[in-house]
């Protein structure tokens, strides 16, 4: 591999991966812990935060309101303000290519006595915000948006009152922002959802000490807040490795032919996972060792082995929202399934950082692998050969990492178009897995 700070990154074939190492801190986990302790009143001490861009940004965002935030190499302190304490920022916030810092700050703000502007990259700005317009306006909030669905949105906060909301699409998102609403609004509010998805909020909000109702309904499950509620600060609190980035290395560590690699203290939230056991059922060896739980949320070891994947996959429903961002690297492990991968149900990918079905659909052909692209998915067979060719990242993270581990099995050169995007979630991931060859 060449030039791991440069715009463009050549791959080359690998024989051969040997690493034991940790990975930054989980994006998801680590924006939460960024609002969370802003929210609390007190100090808190994040240690293994995430170094993503992505995560960057929503720092930078409540520092534009007021709350003080020192960066250390090894850690990020925060003086939290407390729910009723944040100041209006005096220009617009900016999320960059951050869809959870736009649509979870959207639920804060849309509880503030001020008025707040907030924008992003491109991408964002064609991302769909209708999703958290609608439930927030429900609640009460004025909220303005290009034609009332896209950044940048302004948001008139204030005088929220509970409502009890099915999000229409499986959203980790939505059901965050409605909660964090919630936090300010008058009485109670809930979420339904009808599909499972992270609970990342949920556990945090608990490990702050406010009170999460869950129950199973019938129509799903109800998750409720009570307006009112006041945010103890995290305190001294580890953000566990991001089990998305290391499903890069486990793919690597899978496909390549002599590999072993320890990838330590990774979170295994069940509402993530369910790569790791598609992969183990398709015999993937991967030992899931050391399980423990750090504030609320289980962690674990992975020591991954180089394996034969075998069986076919029919992937949808609760099992896609559950492995939604780690669709990329599963397209590439399926080119060398014995057996055949076909996944529907995820018109989700149409509206994340690109239209990633047909950013897959189009650098897998690039690397002359049949695929068959669906409104809603793709049915790739394996025991395909990947051919070096020049990807196109779309300027996606997820896209520009999993190609990359595809040019380890590629035949000759593999050119990643606009690698840096990777930066967005792991900047670190072109010199990690240059370390591993
Ligand atoms: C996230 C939820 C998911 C996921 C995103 C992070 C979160 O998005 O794709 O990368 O931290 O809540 P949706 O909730 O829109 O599916």
């Amino acid at each position: 591999m060449t030039n791991h700070s440069a715009a463009h990154i050549k791959i080359y074939p690998a024989s051969r991966l040997r690493g034991d190492f940790h990975l930054p801190g989980d994006k998801s986990i680590s924006h939460r812990s960024a609002m969370f302790a802003a929210l609390g009143k007190g100090t808190s001490v994040l240690r293994n935060y995430s170094s993503a861009r992505d995560c960057q940004n929503t720092l930078d965002c409540f520092e534009a309101m007021g709350v003080q935030i020192a960066r250390q190499p090894d850690h990020i302190t925060i003086e939290g303000v407390g729910v009723n304490e944040l100041q209006a920022p005096t220009t617009m916030l900016d999320v960059g290519n951050s869809g959870t810092t736009i649509r979870l700050i959207s639920g804060i703000l849309a509880g503030q006595n001020f008025t707040t502007e907030i924008n992003g990259d491109e991408s964002i700005q064609r991302r769909p915000m209708k999703r958290v317009i609608e439930p927030l306006t429900k609640m009460g909030a004025q909220i303005e948006a290009r034609d009332n669905n896209f950044a940048p949105l302004k948001i008139h906060g204030g005088n929220l009152h509970g409502i009890e909301y099915t999000p229409p699409v499986a959203s980790a998102q939505v059901k965050s922002c409605v909660l964090l609403a919630g936090l300010f609004a008058k009485g109670e509010t809930s979420v339904i959802e009808t599909t499972p998805t992270r609970n990342h909020t949920e556990i945090m909000l608990q490990e702050c000490g406010v009170s999460v109702q869950q129950e199973q309904i019938a129509t799903g499950r109800r998750i409720a807040v009570q307006g009112g509620a006041s945010l103890q600060a995290l305190g001294d609190y580890t953000v566990a490795g991001d089990l998305s980035s290391a499903a890069f290395f486990l793919a690597a560590g899978l496909l390549v032919p002599d590999a072993e690699l320890l990838i330590r203290h990774i979170g295994i939230n069940p509402s993530r996972k369910a790569l790791i056991d598609v992969l183990q059922q398709l015999g993937g060896r991967i030992e899931i060792k050391n399980e423990r739980l750090a504030h609320g949320e289980p962690v674990a070891d992975f020591f991954v082995q180089s394996s034969e994947l075998r069986g076919d996959l029919e992937l949808s429903g609760a099992v896609v929202a559950n492995l939604i961002d780690e669709i990329p690297i599963l397209a590439v492990i399926a080119t060398q399934l014995h057996g055949t991968l076909t996944i529907r149900e995820a018109n989700e990918l149409r509206v994340k950082e690109s239209d990633r079905i047909r950013s897959i659909v189009d650098n897998l052909r690039r690397m002359q692998i049949e695929v068959e692209e669906y409104e809603d998915g793709m049915r790739i067979a394996g025991q395909q050969k990947l051919h070096g060719a020049l990807i196109e990242s779309y300027g996606d993270h997820r896209i520009a990492m999993a190609f990359a581990v595809a040019g380890l099995m590629a035949t000759g050169e593999t050119e990643i178009h606009d690698a840096q995007a990777a930066s967005v979630s792991l900047p670190e991931f072109y010199e990690l897995l240059a370390k591993l060859t």
